[in-house]
């Protein structure tokens, strides 16, 4: 597969940048930026936060696996994903289709920092509860860690990386083969 001429679909855990990152990735490649976070919440009509308060968390993987389909489909994109994608590998083996997958790493103390803010994006995360939350990332990052690896084609560590930095790094390994 040629790297440049398929998609470039960052994966990884909240709040790891995928998706300020991947938006400099479009704007150098010249390339169209998709967020299947915002694609599911124009499918649902609803936001992250009302379709997990609304409906429930099997409602939200439903419409993501369906937008994944869609995207998985096409050429020439950056994808940003949602950090639980990795929960199903279909969803993986579709955005492998036509992709490279790229996980950004973050270490938790950086993840834990970005997160606290947006957290209308995070219902996982956005108990009220400081603590049980912190808990719950800490489960979530360990559990999900493993299948960022598995997923990946390529693993770009983000803990200290401004977005752009991160973009440029990327592009750099992308370059190379
Ligand atoms: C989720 C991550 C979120 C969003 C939803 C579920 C997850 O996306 O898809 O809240 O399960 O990790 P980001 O990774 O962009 O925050």
């Amino acid at each position: 597969m040629n790297i440049l001429k398929s998609n470039i679909v960052l994966i990884g855990f909240m709040g790891t940048g995928k998706t300020s990152t991947g938006r400099i990735i479009a704007r150098r490649m010249k390339r169209k930026f998709v967020d299947t976070d915002e694609l599911i919440e124009e499918d649902a009509g609803l936001s992250i936060k009302e379709i997990f308060k609304k409906k429930d968390e099997k409602y939200f993987r439903k419409i993501e696996k369906k937008v994944i389909k869609i995207v998985s489909d096409k050429k020439n994109l950056v994808i940003s994903t949602g950090g639980g994608i990795i929960k199903y590998p279909v969803n993986i083996k579709r955005l492998k289709k036509n992709g490279v997958v790229v996980a950004l790493l973050s270490d938790e103390k950086v993840i834990l920092r970005r997160v606290s803010t947006q957290k209308d994006k995070r219902p996982l995360l956005n108990s009220g509860n400081r603590a049980q939350d912190q808990k719950r990332l800490r489960e979530l990052l360990q559990k999900r860690l493993p299948l960022y690896f598995e997923a990946a084609d390529y693993v770009v560590d983000a803990s200290r990386l401004a977005p752009a930095q991160a973009a440029k790094k990327i592009l750099c390994v992308l370059k190379k083969d």
